[in-house]
């Protein structure tokens, strides 16, 4: 698990008037985001395919939903959410690129502005879970391995088959 220090202050390089300028459109919320498209974006960088009932209920669910529209085909190309309480924490997820964008700035986009509105509301316990593969990507954008030393863990134990 990584955390962000807490230097990042600076308002993010890209607007939402930058985007369209690229073809994109930023969006906040659910409404226009086709699910079978997103899911389509998971699997095309090696998520598991999801059931789209329990997407949708996640979505519904969760404060932060940041995600990019390619505005000539209304087709997400980025996407990222957090859930949070509010107040002190945040953990970011689901950090997606489509292949065919990666490489233009999208994924360093989302990850700035969904930090900075989160830091705006005064969450700064902000962390996300990685693969080690992308720990240069995320290292830039201000997220080191815990200070403190403080680490994270998962709950593993097997379920007993039924
Ligand atoms: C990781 C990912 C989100 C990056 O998105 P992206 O739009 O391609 O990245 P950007 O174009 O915004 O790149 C920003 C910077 O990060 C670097 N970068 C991009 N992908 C990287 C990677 N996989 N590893 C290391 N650095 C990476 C870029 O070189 C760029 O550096 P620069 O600013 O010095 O030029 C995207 O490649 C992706 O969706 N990967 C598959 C899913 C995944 O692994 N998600 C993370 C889950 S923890």
């Amino acid at each position: 698990m990584l955390a962000p220090t807490p230097t990042i202050t600076n308002k993010y390089s890209i607007s939402d008037k930058d985007l369209k300028s690229r073809g994109f459109l930023l969006r906040r919320t659910i409404s226009n985001l086709n699910l079978d498209h997103l899911n389509f974006v998971f699997m095309a960088v090696g998520f598991p395919k999801c059931d789209l009932k329990k997407i949708k209920l996640v979505l519904e669910n969760t404060n932060s939903i940041l995600w990019v529209e390619h505005k000539k085909t209304q087709k997400p190309v980025a996407f990222a959410i957090a859930t949070e309480d509010n107040v002190f924490n945040a953990i970011i997820w689901d950090v997606v690129v489509y292949p065919s964008y990666q490489g233009i700035g999208l994924g360093k986009d989302v990850m700035e502005i969904i930090v900075q509105e989160l830091l705006e509301k005064g969450i700064v316990n902000i962390a996300l879970y990685l693969e080690p593969r992308v720990l240069s990507f995320y290292r830039p954008l201000g997220f080191v391995v815990d200070p403190d030393g403080i680490q994270g863990m998962v709950y593993s134990k097997k379920q007993k088959k039924k």
